[in-house]
């Protein structure tokens, strides 16, 4: 936060008025100016979304607005999907990076060259002179989806909430989406990812899910976060979605601004999907029957109840208090993203029913790879 704040300061040419606050916390003409931003770009970008798709980071006040309350949500996300991939990236690509959270994510997720890729030019010489100031060997380019993709191959293409930007009126906006991953794709190395983040609005998560079934229907392999390996079991239900929920602590900066705002990011939101190169199939997965939590704990009278989602597709789990034993007990404090193993089940209308008999086990916990053996 001291370098983002510091790198915004010397952009807006605004040394901090009073003397006496600390360096790392905005004074109350800072706050205000800030809060605006904030606002109008959380209006723009989510409720009313005119902002989608619009040349915003080109303007000083929303790219400042951008980097100290945006860029910090962007980067933790970014930490946390990266944390599930089998393997550190050395060199990344980030697309759509604005001032580059995706690619400083990457950068300290263990990558030892990133590259920032956008059409926004303040957006990118802001990423130059966070790299600057952290000493992070990192490159920048103009870019837009028209023209292609910067030269090189990497150990991870990342596009964070990009996609949702783009081609949004086409009538095929899923096959464009789905064009630009695969030519994404086309530039990882072996072992590589290309990892997709986006908001978890309804319309945002349904839209990268649908680029996901076009993506696996065309033969790719999902890495994370999806078990199953058909078309998408949340997309048969129009209110379904999917995405990440994981706590987290603001930095006092966004949190003085989400309050100024009148926002509320308390916990980290995001829809996300790590794609694996052409021709590397599905990952190996531990044996037995594992499923993903992909909602919240869902209380009834006297059970705790949960949607999984895994090799059988997005079912209910639900265990009765009364059944409760030394063998699933961590069903009672399982969160959302968590992959775990069951065994001994029934089947209950459209879900699972879980009973004393039933073995509950934590296979990964949420931002941590699979692994097997
Ligand atoms: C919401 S910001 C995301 C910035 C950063 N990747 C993050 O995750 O916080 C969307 C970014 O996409 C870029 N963008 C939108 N449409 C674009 C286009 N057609 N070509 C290139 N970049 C575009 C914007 O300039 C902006 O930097």
């Amino acid at each position: 936060m001291p370098r983002l704040l510091s790198a915004w300061r010397r952009a807006a040419r605004s040394p901090r008025r009073d003397r006496d606050g600390p360096k790392d916390a905005l004074s109350p003409h800072e706050r205000r100016e800030l809060a605006a931003g904030v606002r109008r770009l959380s209006a723009g970008l989510t409720r009313e979304r005119e902002l989608a798709g619009a040349r915003y980071l080109d303007e000083p006040r929303l790219l400042g607005a951008y980097l100290l309350f945006y860029w910090p949500i962007s980067y933790a996300q970014a930490r946390e999907a990266l944390g599930e991939l089998p393997r550190r990236p050395r060199t990344a690509l980030d697309l759509g990076s604005g001032p580059g959270p995706m690619a400083f994510a990457a950068l300290d997720a263990g990558a030892s060259e990133a590259t920032c890729a956008d059409r926004s030019k303040p957006a990118l010489a802001m990423a130059r002179t966070l790299a600057m100031e952290s000493g992070e060997s990192l490159a920048t380019r103009e870019w837009e989806p028209s023209r292609p993709l910067p030269e090189g191959r990497f150990d991870l293409v990342v596009m964070g909430h990009l996609l949702n930007e783009l081609f949004a009126s086409a009538k095929d906006k899923t096959e464009r989406r789905a064009a630009l991953l695969r030519q994404a794709v086309s530039r990882l190395n072996p072992g590589g990812t290309l990892l997709v983040l986006e908001p978890a609005l309804r319309e945002t998560s349904r839209g990268l899910l649908e680029v996901r079934d076009a993506l696996v229907a065309a033969g790719l392999a999902i890495r994370a976060p999806c078990l199953y390996r058909g078309g998408c079991p949340a997309l048969s239900r129009p209110s379904d979605w999917c995405h990440a929920e994981r706590p987290w602590r603001r930095p006092k900066v966004v949190e003085e601004l989400a309050r100024a705002a009148g926002l509320h990011k308390e916990a980290l939101k995001m829809s996300y999907l790590a794609v694996a190169p052409e021709g590397e199939g599905w990952s190996e997965q531990p044996a037995g029957r594992l499923f993903r939590i992909v909602s919240e704990p869902l209380e009834g009278k006297g059970r705790r109840r949960y949607i999984g989602c895994g090799a059988e597709g997005r079912v209910g789990l639900a265990l009765q208090e009364k059944h409760r034993s030394a063998g699933n007990a961590a069903f009672f404090s399982l969160r959302r993203g968590e992959v775990i193993s069951l065994t001994d089940t029934e089947q209950k209308g459209d879900g699972l029913s879980l009973d004393d008999r039933t073995r509950v086990e934590l296979v990964a916990r949420a931002g941590r790879p699979i692994l097997v053996g």
